[in-house]
């Protein structure tokens, strides 16, 4: 077994040890423990709790390598392998009771950077839903024992196509107007509440594609990987790979339409609404 494939196994081991917690937790009830970057970006006891689990449990298999989490210190490693992992994507959905919520968890190689890293192995663990969505560079991506494929063909009826929309209420105007320009399009949108899941579902072919902008990288770095398994592609801005500034999947002919219309008026307020 290769690399890659090591680090997929351990991945989706810690990622359905750490789904059982969260759910767990969930079921206990839920405790609101702080905002971070706005009133609506909250960090619940779980969020914490969870990613010290998945920390101590990639430490332990593999001392060295280093870690970038949305609820913890970034440390860097020594093997040139890094873990960028999101606890509980989806924490309002979480907080709310709606079980759209993921595990995360991504080991990339190079600089733990989205502009430059190279994704080797992802699990996406939807607890409440029962699934989890994992790949290994070079090695497909799978649902369970499903391989995945994105859709291939841009359906006339138009896309369906989900974003999301930042926290801070300063980005909902410009993120509102990229989404008007993006509708003609779509056959539908949809606001699913969590990257990783819209990531997955792409992969999938739940949805035919997917853009959002202001993503940290742990919200995106195993989806993206599940979703260029599956054969689509993903870009961030102009000649990028996908970032904060944007983050655009699907087919290849889906992804340059979007990629159109998406960069076609990009303008002072929406750049600034990243
Ligand atoms: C958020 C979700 C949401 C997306 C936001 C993310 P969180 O992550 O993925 O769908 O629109 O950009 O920050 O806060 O639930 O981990
Ligand atoms: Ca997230």
């Amino acid at each position: 077994m290769g690399l890659e494939q090591q680090l997929e196994s351990l991945a989706v081991d810690i990622a359905r040890e750490a789904g059982a917690l969260a759910r767990a937790r969930r079921e206990e009830g839920v405790s609101i423990a702080a905002s971070k970057s706005a009133l609506a970006d909250i960090v619940t006891e779980a969020d914490r709790e969870v990613e010290a689990l998945i920390r101590a449990r990639i430490a332990a298999a593999r001392p060295g390598d280093g870690f970038l989490g949305e609820e913890s210190d970034p440390e860097r490693g020594s093997t040139g392998v890094t873990w960028v992992v999101d606890p509980i994507d989806g924490t309002v959905n979480y907080a709310y009771g709606i079980p759209s919520y993921a595990v995360s968890i991504a080991a990339v190689s190079g600089e733990p950077d989205p502009l430059s890293w190279t994704a080797l192995a992802a699990a996406v663990h939807a607890p409440a839903l029962g699934e989890m969505f994992h790949a290994a560079r070079g090695e497909g991506a799978w649902l369970g024992e499903t391989r995945l494929a994105v859709n291939a063909e841009v359906n006339p009826a138009g896309s369906l196509l989900a974003t999301g929309f930042g926290y801070d209420p300063a980005t909902h105007g410009p993120q509102l107007a990229l989404l008007g320009r993006v509708m003609p399009l779509a056959r539908d949108i949809r606001r699913i509440g969590a990257a990783s899941l819209d990531l997955a579902y792409v992969a999938a072919g739940r949805l035919d594609g997917y853009f959002e902008r202001g993503l940290n990288p742990w919200d995106h770095a195993a989806g993206v990987l599940l979703v260029q398994e599956a054969g689509g592609v993903a870009v961030g801005m102009p000649g990028d790979a996908p970032n904060r500034d944007m983050t655009i999947v699907g087919n290849r002919a889906l992804v340059q339409r979007l990629a159109d219309v998406v960069f076609a008026d990009d303008t002072a307020g929406d750049t600034q609404g990243r």
